[in-house]
């Protein structure tokens, strides 16, 4: 299961990335407006500092200005994942730019034939939006499910990218249900490390240790 940071906010990724446990980044036209930063240095900044897939989004309508986009996003670094809309015109740039050997990241996936048609047009990522879907009164976690088997009996390579988590249980449920990674807002990533009885038990442990007067250092 790989993790991704779910963010362009450079200095908070530094310190993510500290913990060894972050696989790749996830951007989208959001992300960077929230940044206040020209997309392309934010990306090269991002690039530098993790070696792992990092996704780019386009942000034209139709297939030909979405190819150029992302011929000129994959030139900012060779682990620049383009990441495409959901789309008819999406998905013909999805076909073009992973024939050109482009890692892709079709977003916006909120079906299992949207996915189906992702696979199919070479996706290297799909990414369903779990939130999104369970605000909008549907089962989020049931689409990862049902992603998983489509794939698997049907031999599809894309992976399977969890987004739109918003807590800890949807990256725990995400992966048992077999996506293959999930990206996370930064602090639903720090959220996995805790458990109220780790803390309780460290303290005891803390307070006994003490009361021994030992050192080991
Ligand atoms: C990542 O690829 C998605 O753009 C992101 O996870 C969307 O999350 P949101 O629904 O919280 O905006």
């Amino acid at each position: 299961m790989q993790l991704f940071a779910d963010t362009a906010d450079t200095k908070v990724l530094a310190d993510l990335m500290d913990t060894g446990l972050i696989d790749g980044v996830t951007t989208n036209p959001t992300i960077i407006a929230k940044s206040g930063r020209n997309m392309f240095e934010v990306i090269k900044e991002i690039c530098d500092l993790v070696p792992g897939p990092i996704s780019a989004e386009v942000v034209s309508n139709d297939a030909k200005n979405m190819i150029l986009e992302g011929e000129k996003l994959a030139k900012i670094a060779t682990n620049v994942v383009v990441k495409v809309p959901l789309t008819v015109e999406g998905l013909k740039a999805t076909k073009e730019l992973s024939a050109q050997g482009l890692m892709t990241n079709v977003t916006l996936c909120f079906s299992v034939s949207q996915a189906m048609l992702a696979a199919k047009a070479g996706a290297t990522f799909v990414s369903p939006f779990i939130g999104r879907l369970d605000d909008h009164g549907a089962d989020g976690m049931g689409l990862i499910h049902d992603i998983r088997h489509l794939y698997d009996m049907h031999e599809f390579d894309t992976e399977i990218l969890a987004a739109s988590v918003r807590n800890s249980k949807h990256v725990a449920d995400a992966a048992l249900a077999g996506a293959d990674c999930a990206t996370l807002p930064p602090s639903v990533f720090m959220e996995l490390f805790k458990h109220p009885l780790t803390d309780k038990g460290l303290d005891a442990f803390m307070k006994d240790w003490a009361s021994t007067g030992q050192s080991i250092l």
